[in-house]
């Protein structure tokens, strides 16, 4: 079964062919980074202005790399929420013209269990449930329980800032470029982890997290010490990054015993950290648990993850109708 998978749900535009939920035909992901660096964050209207010039070249090309014409898609998963309204109706509306036009069932895929669904692509196979899944993304930091696929009961989830919003955040305080998450750990690599103390907030008994106190402190220690430069900068990103994934860890883990699973998840954009996918193999080995982590290149968004996602209910024979809306906030369907 070829699903062809359509994901806008933010500042990337991609599109994606995968064969039975794991073979991936292709995968075409076309950064707006050009476009919103030089504002430091994503600017909403740009974004969705960027899909509406890019998303049909972007489908052909995924096509074309696939071999594949589109009398060979038997279906089409597309994200449906959450994300910016205007980035979503695009290629909501794409996915539904081209369904509509060419007799192909669609489907709507939440975006967050597009991105768990990437780390049942990670190279040691798929999972099995139960798991608890850990997503950081810019937009999301949350903690599932997933009893069986497509089935995720939320824990816990970030009462202000996502993780990698925080890392977007502290990159701009430092001067560094968008997306803040790659600047900030390049240039942690070379800076001391204990050199500056920041603030981990645990929130006992729950499994929330909180990051705004974290970057509020990183501001308080730029305007009293100044914008950091050369070690200085490293040892900040490098104390910064770990005061965030001490915070991941705990609660991952935390959550897992509690649910009583050794299987744990990892997804999201700032799973593509180095240091931190390092922390978490560690601690797995410390633990004698397993660990099943998005591959890099499906960790950020892409459309690979929406097509997979989607798989299982349009081999179902499920389908949406054309009046499905797209959603900037979603609960994660319960399964
Ligand atoms: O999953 P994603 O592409 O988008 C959302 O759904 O939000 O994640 C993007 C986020 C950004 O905040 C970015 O700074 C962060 O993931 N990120 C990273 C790294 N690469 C991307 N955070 C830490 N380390 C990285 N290497
Ligand atoms: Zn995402």
């Amino acid at each position: 079964m070829n699903i062809l998978g359509i994901e806008t749900s933010c500042d990337e535009t991609a599109a994606a062919v995968v064969r039975d939920g794991r073979q991936i035909l292709s995968s075409v992901v076309a950064s707006q980074d050009d476009l919103h660096g030089r504002f430091g964050g994503i600017v909403p209207e740009l974004a969705s202005r960027r899909h509406v010039a890019t998303i049909l070249e972007v489908i052909e090309l995924a096509l074309q790399r696939a071999e594949l014409t589109l009398d060979q898609i038997d279906g089409i998963a597309v994200t449906k929420g959450p994300g910016l309204i205007g980035s979503l109706l695009v290629g909501l509306s794409v996915a539904k013209a081209i369904g509509f036009s060419r007799k192909i069932p669609f489907i709507g895929v939440h975006h967050i269990e597009g991105h768990l669904e990437a780390a049942l692509l990670s190279a040691n196979g798929p999972p099995p449930y139960p798991f608890v899944g850990l997503v950081a993304t810019g937009g999301h930091t949350s903690l599932y329980f997933a009893p069986q696929r497509g089935m995720y009961h939320l824990l816990g989830q970030t009462r202000d800032d996502a993780a990698g919003e925080a890392f977007d955040k502290v990159a701009k305080l430092c001067g560094l470029g968008y997306p803040g998450g790659p600047a900030i750990e390049n240039v942690a690599v070379n800076g001391i982890s204990e050199a500056i103390s920041f603030p981990r907030a645990m929130l006992p008994r729950t499994y929330d997290f909180s990051f705004s106190g974290l970057k509020t402190a990183v501001a308080l220690w730029v305007r009293e010490h100044g914008v950091p430069s050369g070690q200085t900068l490293s040892d900040l990103a490098a104390s910064f990054q770990e005061a965030v994934f001490d915070v991941l860890i705990a609660k991952l883990f935390e959550a897992a015993e509690t649910k009583e699973t050794p299987d744990v998840v990892v997804c999201g954009g700032v799973a593509r950290n180095e240091r931190f996918r390092t922390r978490l193999k560690e601690e797995i080995q410390k633990r004698d648990q397993k660990l099943w982590i998005a591959p890099l290149a499906l960790c950020t968004d892409n459309a690979v993850m929406i097509a997979a996602a989607g798989t299982s209910r349009l081999s179902r024979g499920e389908s949406d109708a054309l009046s499905l809306n797209a959603q900037a906030t979603m609960p994660i369907a319960l399964g």
